[in-house]
């Protein structure tokens, strides 16, 4: 089998989680590539409905082996918490594996980032707050901490009390907070060490076998193309690679062997954050949309940005990530319009762009709308292509156009079972 990627092609929370929850029943191994708790992906299942930041989405399938790869970050205080969260509800104990390189998210990575966003007044980027930026910050100055160091905690703690000594220094002198005691910090450390040791691994090997053995193996992208650190709409992004080219180094895949890129994309758009969002609704019809969506951030709970389809931006994001093919979600959101709107292109100075821009470009277009018939029926029971109204076909066939893509399965509801299953060939199944 190809190693299949499922990447976000808007602005992050496109639905991937139940996407991947739905593929992940054939998987051998489900791996997240990038990025930490900042993730936030609704899952509704038989045992409940969850709301998973740091596990990859395939810990309800006792097969699934669920990889946090190299280049993630992690947030062992949030794992802690999801694991809870699963027994809670009697899902069985995940299989779970953490790559020793992942690197661990601090107490004061946490600290660092809400104290930097909330005192950058008009450059605030509106981060979650989860430590992420802080964290590969660190990585890449080469201070930060590896989870296979939880091994050897004697040498981690010495190196721990050099780095926090020069942390609380610009938490205190740089942004005036309250530093953070050694003594705490180890404690949790030694808290995760203890609890999570055991789950840390060498991805090498196992990921060596799962291609040798031809495993079915998904990688969980997070996040979407428009917040990756690249080729997002920079300084508005995540510090990570949002999308399937970073599975290769962050998930240890080589990139010859991801053939099967799947991106998400919802029937609208949405984002969280600072940062150009060009399709973006204001007053009431934003309301209604974001009501009808349900969408407040499964991290922080903010209230989303919401607009119509963006399907410059899609385009580009297919372009660049290489996508194959879409999944469509939350179609059913917008049934009860009159009309519908998609962004085909976008104008500046009065000119058509050929090119999606970057982002002092970004922050200044005017999107061109086609605007649709709305359906006013409820798709909810829909499972077939043929079952969707008329205009709501006419609707995905204008994105597959713009996008220049397939759609291949369409989300008419949260439910792991309300998918409708359009003509071309599911991902997995794809050689
Ligand atoms: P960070 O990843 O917390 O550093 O935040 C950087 C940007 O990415 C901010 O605009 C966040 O709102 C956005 N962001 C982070 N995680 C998510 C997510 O799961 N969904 C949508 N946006 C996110």
């Amino acid at each position: 089998m190809p190693v299949t990627a499922v990447i976000g092609a808007q602005w992050g929370d496109e639905g991937k989680g139940k996407i991947v929850d739905r593929l992940a029943s054939r998987a051998d191994m489900v791996v997240r590539f990038g990025g930490g708790s900042n993730a936030g992906h609704t899952i509704v299942n038989e045992h409940g409905r969850f709301r998973l930041h740091s596990l990859p989405s395939g810990v309800f399938y006792p097969g699934a082996l669920n990889l946090l790869g190299t280049g993630t970050v992690v947030d062992f205080d949030s794992l802690n918490a999801e694991m809870g969260d699963l027994k809670a509800a009697g899902v069985a104990t995940p299989r779970l594996a953490i790559s020793n390189r992942a690197h661990v998210i601090m107490p004061y990575h946490k600290l660092m980032d809400r104290l930097k966003d909330a005192s950058a007044g008009v450059d605030r980027l509106g981060t979650t707050g989860q430590g992420i930026g802080p964290t590969y910050a660190d990585k890449a100055d080469r201070v930060g901490f590896q989870a296979g160091e939880f091994l050897n905690l004697p040498a981690l703690e010495a190196r721990l009390s050099r780095v926090l000594h020069m942390k609380n220094q610009i938490v205190e002198s740089v942004y005036g907070g309250e530093s953070i005691a050694l003594e705490t910090t180890l404690d949790r450390i030694r808290a995760w060490a203890k609890q999570f040791g055991p789950y840390v691994v060498d991805p090498v090997p196992i990921v060596r076998r799962a291609l040798s053995q031809d495993s079915t193996v998904i990688l969980e992208g997070q996040l979407g193309v428009m917040r990756d650190l690249d080729w997002g709409a920079y300084p508005f992004v995540t510090s990570s690679t949002t999308f399937a080219a970073g599975g290769g180094a962050g998930a240890g895949i080589p990139p010859s062997k991801i053939r099967d890129i799947l991106g998400v994309c919802k029937a609208y758009t949405t984002a969280v954050g600072e940062g150009p969002f060009p399709t973006e609704l204001q007053g009431a019809p934003a309301e209604r949309l974001r009501e009808a969506g349900g969408e407040y951030g499964a991290t922080t709970g903010r209230p989303r940005r919401v607009g119509w389809l963006d399907g410059v931006a899609l385009r580009y994001a297919v372009e660049v990530s290489a996508m194959a093919r879409l999944a469509l979600t939350k179609l059913d959101v917008l049934d009860d319009w009159d009309e519908v709107k998609v962004a085909v292109a976008y104008r500046v100075d009065g000119e058509s762009l050929e090119e999606f821009p970057g982002t002092a470009v970004l922050s200044r277009v005017e999107p061109v709308f086609n605007t649709m018939p709305g359906w006013r029926t409820s798709t909810a029971r829909a499972r077939r292509l043929e079952e969707l109204p008329g205009s709501a076909r006419a609707f995905v066939q204008c994105i597959e156009e713009l996008a220049g893509v397939p759609v291949s399965m369409i989300g008419v509801g949260a439910e792991r079972t309300a998918i409708v299953e359009a003509s071309h060939p599911e991902p997995a199944a794809v050689a």
